[in-house]
């Protein structure tokens, strides 16, 4: 099959590695995926000129990896040229692109989720604090690339956070915090019918112990051997499902994958966040136990028939995700050093993010600069294997976080 991924992070490389085998297009791309796929420039924000590459690439399937060409309509106009897509419509998006409407929708499919208030002026910004916090949970209610929000017992960080947002042109979120261990559940969607992958969890801050600034995320693991045997299945009963069908109602039903962000706390699952696409980093992890040939099944839900696919086969054991990033990620990442290591071309050890080539030597193009993956029987197997991997790969400056599942191995995490 002849397939064009649009994006160009670790969470398309993972897809294309996962989809080895067909003819494979990426766009925009990065310097790591010339070995699986040809390498084409596209501007992501144009759906237009998606389609254009789409037609000459005689693409049959198009699979949509970040949020900004799915919230611009690109899934609209591939639809409209008769191509068949994986990723949501622009309405569809909306889960994604709109905090508040993904509010409207949980609260009109019983979805449980924190409370919340919009606020679009400065004046306002004092009684949200009051009402809110601490600890306070501050949400841009754009895309702000997985960095807009900041979760924190300062005031004074809180009232900055909603001031820039606001003076950036952005409507603000205020929300209640949501006590309990974070799950992130990837769920393919076809109307009403959810397929869930294995849950996953990752690690948002930049530094060990939970400490620094919220990143893109620095790590991730899956399975999750804390959650309970019927985990998965009840956060597809209690978020996934409910909100699929309420998609349905509204008259824009949603077809791709739902990321389901949610809270575990004392009555169950909670919804955190929904993003309209695969996550980052947690992907890499998650397809790296997928035994079940991954085009197959993103074409049963671009041409609507995920129902015919059945459960997804996994590989046994557990999988580990660890981001090396430049230094001075995420403020102001230093770009331009030169990355050496043997696993930088294995696509099933090493994935690529923020990656150019310069005379014929790699080098960092972006803050999250790549990511290592590991697989083991136990999960502390699969993080070591991840560590020892990174620990051969040499970029100046850069830093990754040592402490990836270890909350998990240590059984530290409990519902
Ligand atoms: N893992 C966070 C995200 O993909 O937004």
């Amino acid at each position: 099959m002849r397939i064009l991924v649009i994006g160009s992070g670790g969470r398309e490389h993972a897809l294309l590695n996962a989809m080895q085998g067909h003819d494979l297009t990426v766009a925009p791309g990065n310097a790591g995926m010339t070995r699986l796929a040809t390498v084409r420039p596209v501007d992501v924000a144009s759906p237009q000129a998606i389609v254009d590459l789409a037609r000459e690439t005689n693409a049959e399937l198009v699979v949509i990896g970040p949020e900004v060409p799915l919230v611009a309509g690109a899934a609209d106009a591939l639809i409209e040229a008769g191509v068949p897509v994986f990723g949501p419509t622009k309405a569809a998006a909306q889960l994604e692109g709109s905090k508040a409407f993904a509010k409207d929708v949980m609260a009109a499919a019983g979805v449980p989720t924190a409370s919340a208030t919009r606020v679009e002026k400065l004046v306002d910004i004092a009684s949200a604090l009051d009402e809110y916090g601490p600890r306070y949970v501050v949400k841009d209610d754009g895309l702000a690339g997985g960095k807009g929000v900041v979760v924190t017992e300062d005031r004074a960080e809180a009232k900055a956070h909603a001031e820039a947002v606001l003076e950036a042109g952005n409507p603000v979120l205020f929300e209640s915090f949501l006590e309990g261990p974070e799950v992130s559940l990837f769920c393919l969607v076809d109307g009403e019918t959810v397929v869930p992958l294995l849950p996953a969890q990752d690690h948002k801050r930049a530094y060990d112990n939970d400490e620094g600034p919220n990143t893109g995320g620095m790590g991730a693991y899956a399975p999750l051997p804390w959650l309970p045997e019927d985990g998965v299945a009840t956060i597809v009963d209690v978020i996934a499902r409910p909100v699929a069908e309420e998609m349905v109602r509204r008259g824009t039903p949603y077809q791709g994958l739902l990321y389901v962000g949610a809270a575990w706390g004392p009555d169950g699952p909670a919804v955190v966040e929904f993003n309209a696409r695969f996550g980052d980093p947690e992907t890499q992890a998650v397809l790296s136990l997928l035994e079940t040939p991954l085009a197959d099944v993103l074409l049963a839900v671009a041409e609507g028939h995920l129902d015919e696919v059945g459960e997804l086969q996994w590989r046994d054991g557990f999988a580990a995700m660890v981001v090396l990033a430049a230094e001075g990620y995420p403020q102001a990442a230093k770009t331009g050093g030169v990355i050496t290591g043997e696993a930088l071309d294995d696509p099933t050890k090493v994935l690529h993010a923020g990656t150019a080539l310069e005379d014929g030597e790699y080098v960092a193009a972006g803050g999250r600069v790549l990511g290592v993956v590991g697989q083991g029987a136990t999960l502390e197997d699969a993080v070591a294997e991840a560590y020892q991997v990174i620990a051969g790969i040499e970029l100046p400056g850069s830093f990754y976080r040592k402490d990836i599942a270890r909350p998990a191995i240590e059984g530290a995490i409990s519902l």
